[in-house]
């Protein structure tokens, strides 16, 4: 049965009446037109459909949106701010950090909770910190070299 579920979504308020158990990543992508969270494996193993839930990562096929009731979700979409991009997204296309760029928002928005937590992160935090988001093309050097310049540059 359909329910009302009220949340935040980059940070507007957002109320959809849908069946509470849907998955989170198919509202966004079908409901919603917010395609820039990928579907990868739809287990929870390849980090493609990461968001920020209250600010920090979660993959978005293992949640339903009964789950994000009364949370702020942020998405690739709403990452960017007073027509600025992110400081993490300016580093990936600096770095050009992509190839195909599927990976890419998933890979984002793990940087963004991984420096939130930890701005001075060292080499093996960049790694361990992304460690559950993969990308099927050769630029993971790049996208280390993206992080470890935004690392660098924020504050300890
Ligand atoms: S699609 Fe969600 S982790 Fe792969
Ligand atoms: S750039 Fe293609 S999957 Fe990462």
């Amino acid at each position: 049965m359909k329910q009302f579920i009220e949340f935040t979504l980059n940070d507007k308020a957002t109320r959809l009446e849908t069946e509470p158990e849907r998955p989170l990543l198919w509202i966004l992508r079908g409901d919603l037109a917010l395609t820039g969270t990928k579907y990868g494996c739809g287990e929870g193993l390849c980090g493609a459909c990461t968001v920020l839930v209250n600010g920090q990562a979660a993959k978005a096929c293992l949640y339903s949106i009964k789950d994000i009731a009364g949370k702020e979700l942020t998405t690739i979409e709403g990452l960017a701010a007073g027509g600025e991009l992110h400081p993490v997204q300016r580093a990936f296309v600096e770095h050009d950090a992509l190839q195909c760029g599927y990976c890419t928002p998933g890979m984002i928005m793990a940087v963004v909770d991984l420096l939130t937590r930890n701005p001075a992160a060292t080499d093996a935090d960049i790694v361990a910190g992304l460690d559950n988001n993969l990308c099927r093309c050769g630029a993971h050097q790049r996208i280390l070299e993206a992080v470890r310049s935004v690392a660098r540059i924020a504050p300890a």
